[in-house]
């Protein structure tokens, strides 16, 4: 990934839409139905009246909680401004992905944000916008092999950095097992690069031994606990820690440690900072989580696909570069382009900090954390 601290014009809309999303309170955290999922969502308001904006955003999986969390941030930013966001689900199908957005450009929409299914194959999406002349920003996961617009997403390799360093930092030494994520996700492939990058001294020392390392499909947490149970056979549950991708994949590897009486005896990294998640750190099973704020990304992509379905000049142009101080402005390849890209920061969350980082900012709340430990073990808060 090649970095390019440079900022355009144009682009200086997504630093004041960071700038002042920061400062906003992160939407409803409620779970949408599955009837939800692939329903058109529409929002009226009375600023929509002159000439109805419409934005499309295409989902690869409802799965995980942080999708469902960002649907119902991108509807609630629809009815604050009053356009209509069309919001669809492939349920993990990248051809469905395809046709989806077919349909949504056929209805008529003025932007699309999305996050693909399948970052190789979802290139021929761009071409599609474009030929309907639709700006195309892809929202988290990158879509590679097209003329894509934007990208918006999180600083990943970051990520991978953070979950192996916080097992590295407790286990310097022993058998690892590593799961991957979904191999058609370009995310996982840079979790995996940061990984590597922290690991590697550990494996070339002979002070870490990878004994096996997996992708696991779709981000799948069954996969996850079939590559954990294998590799915890292999040495005869010899291992320290398990590097695990995300919050999901790493609820499948402790459910086959605790069959093995091992959870809390084994490390596990996350992402996502699911609620799930943070259950199994306060109570000692997984070692810790990276916290995204999901609220800022959301904020800022539906910043920038209002001002582009307007073509709000005028709004880009007033919009300065500033003071960035959340995360940074690159140029990440896709293939064919360097693409304007946002990359947020991002935080580690151990039992130690959940108070200051997810219950603080709002995210996650401290009795919904603390759930199943008994109250008297409760932080004390301010
Ligand atoms: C996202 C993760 C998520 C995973 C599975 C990745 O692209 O960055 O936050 O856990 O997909 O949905």
């Amino acid at each position: 990934m090649k970095k390019v601290f440079k900022s355009s014009l144009v682009f200086a809309v997504v630093l004041s839409a960071f700038l002042t999303g920061c400062s906003q309170k992160p939407g409803s955290s409620a779970n949408v139905t599955p009837e939800q999922k692939t329903a058109a969502s529409e929002s009226s308001g009375s600023a929509a009246k002159k000439k109805e904006v419409v934005i499309g955003f295409s989902i690869g999986t409802m799965k995980q909680e942080r999708w469902q969390r960002e649907v119902k941030m991108a509807q609630k930013y629809a009815d604050d401004h009053g356009f209509k966001l069309i919001v669809q689900s492939c349920e993990e199908d990248a051809a469905k992905q395809v046709q989806q957005v077919e349909g949504m450009l056929t209805q008529g929409i003025d932007a699309l944000l999305i996050s693909a299914q399948d970052s190789e194959s979802s290139g021929v999406i761009v071409e599609k916008a474009h030929q309907a002349g639709v700006k195309v920003i892809a929202y988290d996961r990158l879509v590679r092999n097209g003329d894509l617009d934007y990208y918006i997403t999180f600083d990943n390799v970051k990520v991978g950095e953070l979950q192996a360093k916080m097992l590295t930092d407790r286990y310097p030494k022993g058998n690892y097992i590593w799961v991957l994520g979904g191999p058609e996700d370009n995310n996982a492939h840079l979790l995996k690069q940061g990984q590597e990058s922290i690991l590697k001294p550990f494996i070339d020392k002979g002070d870490i031994n990878i004994v096996i390392q997996q992708w696991a499909k779709g981000w799948n947490p069954e996969e996850a606990l079939k590559i954990a149970e294998n590799g915890l056979t292999k040495v005869k549950n010899d291992v320290v820690a398990v590097v695990a991708s995300n919050d999901g994949t790493a609820g499948g590897v402790i459910q086959a440690l605790e069959s093995q009486g091992l959870a809390g005896k084994v490390g596990v990294s996350g992402q996502d900072a699911e609620i799930a998640a943070l259950q199994r750190i306060v109570e000692g099973k997984q070692t810790g989580t990276v916290y995204k704020p999901t609220q800022v990304l959301n904020q800022t992509a539906m910043d920038l696909a209002y001002a582009l379905a307007t073509k709000d000049e005028a709004k880009i142009k007033e919009l300065d570069s500033g003071n960035f101080k959340n995360g940074h402005i690159g140029k990440v390849n896709n293939g064919p382009k360097d693409v304007t890209s946002l990359l947020m920061d991002v935080q580690t969350v151990t039992k130690e900090n959940v108070l200051d980082t997810v219950v603080k900012d709002g995210y996650q709340k401290l009795e919904d954390i603390y759930k199943n430990v008994p109250k008297d073990q409760w932080p004390k808060t301010k």
